[in-house]
């Protein structure tokens, strides 16, 4: 089966899966788009033949020739996409942050678990990254023990002129946060946030780098190490220390050339590089589970929770304190994942 896609928002990430969606992946073609700039959407549309751009998002979803629907929209305006598209019967794909409130993340949980099934992926695609994968196949092994501690580093070469502390939080660690819940299958507890000695590329009043220290709910710390004027490249770290032994983060950025005494690889420019092919994978992974009638991956339990976190996460930031992280009880919906 074909599944019939239509793009809400056709900025950067969009045409992005756009991309992958007609020239990489199998199983998809994008029939309609539409975003709040008509003229891009348009413009999009010239290279692809025989797409319908609609005006308005509702317009899209309610198109009889759409069977799945891509949120890349501005995060302010996903609640309303992925509710419309929930109360259409349709698949919904939609680039984190699922909603930017608790309150609207509850409304999309409500609204799915009403309906019985899944019907929202949430766009964390470093579940997708192989190198992650491997990390988290040795942790639920349990071939290094009990996890007790993770280190995580998120460091950006350099960021635009608009980027603010916040984005660092709701942007950046975000991920890490995700990364997290997944990887030690746990929750997290409470948030705080470091400011450590200022980079001097930072702009001014601009508090870069910081240090985050989640409590997970079992007790397991993790730090996350969030630069956004890192200079050399985007550099993603983890580690996970066990009672019997440490797992790291493979490099996944290719060749290691060896010579004269040295050796020298590739540090990845941008998140794009970076994480190319973990995008791929969770599109091609989104797509088989629609085509056989229901979803998979991030949840919306999943977009919530890092809605609430990264909420904790600001608010450690503007305060200084530890932040308790408080969360709604876990619809059954959520608990066969
Ligand atoms: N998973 C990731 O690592 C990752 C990376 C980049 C972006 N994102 C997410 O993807 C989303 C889009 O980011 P982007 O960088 O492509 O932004 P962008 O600004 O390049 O594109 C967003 C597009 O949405 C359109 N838009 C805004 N409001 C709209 C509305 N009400 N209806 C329809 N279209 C509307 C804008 O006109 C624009 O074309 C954001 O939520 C962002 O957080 C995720």
């Amino acid at each position: 089966m074909t599944v019939r896609v239509g793009v809400i928002g056709v900025g950067m990430i969009g045409q992005d899966h756009i991309r992958r969606l007609t020239r990489v992946l199998s199983g998809a073609c994008v029939v309609a788009v539409i975003d709040a700039d008509l003229e891009r959407a348009r413009t999009v549309a010239e290279d692809l033949p025989g797409v319908r751009v609609h005006e308005t998002g509702q317009a899209l979803i309610a198109d009889d020739e759409v069977d799945a629907v891509v949120v890349t929209s501005w995060g302010p305006t996903h609640e309303e996409y992925v509710l419309a598209g929930i109360g259409a019967g349709k698949q919904v794909f939609c680039e984190k942050p699922l909603a930017t409130t608790r309150e609207a993340c509850e409304r999309i949980i409500d609204a799915e678990v009403a309906v019985g099934r899944r019907m929202v992926m949430v766009g964390f695609m470093r579940r997708y990254d192989t190198a992650y994968r491997a990390m988290k196949a040795a942790v639920t092994s349990g071939e290094i023990g009990a996890p007790l501690l993770m280190y995580a580093a998120h460091r950006n070469p350099s960021v635009p002129s608009h980027f603010t502390s916040d984005m660092i939080i709701n942007d950046s660690v975000v991920h890490d946060i995700d990364v997290a819940r997944w990887m030690l299958d746990d929750e997290l507890a409470a948030v705080t946030v470091l400011k450590p000695r200022r980079n001097r590329k930072a702009a001014p009043g601009f508090a870069d780098p910081l240090l985050v220290l989640l409590e997970m709910a079992g007790g397991v710390l993790v730090t996350v190490e969030a630069s956004v004027n890192a200079s050399y490249g985007y550099d993603i770290r983890g580690e996970v220390v066990g009672e019997d032994g440490t797992v790291e983060l493979g490099e996944s950025a290719g060749a290691i050339v060896k010579r004269e005494g040295r050796y020298s690889g590739r540090v990845p420019a941008d998140w794009r590089e970076r994480f190319v092919r973990a995008f791929d994978v969770e599109f091609q992974e989104w797509l088989d589970a629609v085509a056989a009638g229901g979803t998979t991956g991030p949840s919306a339990w999943d977009g919530y929770a890092a809605t609430v976190a990264t909420d904790a996460g600001l608010e450690a930031l503007r305060t200084g304190q530890r932040t308790a992280v408080s969360m709604r009880e876990r619809p059954d919906l959520y608990k066969q994942q």
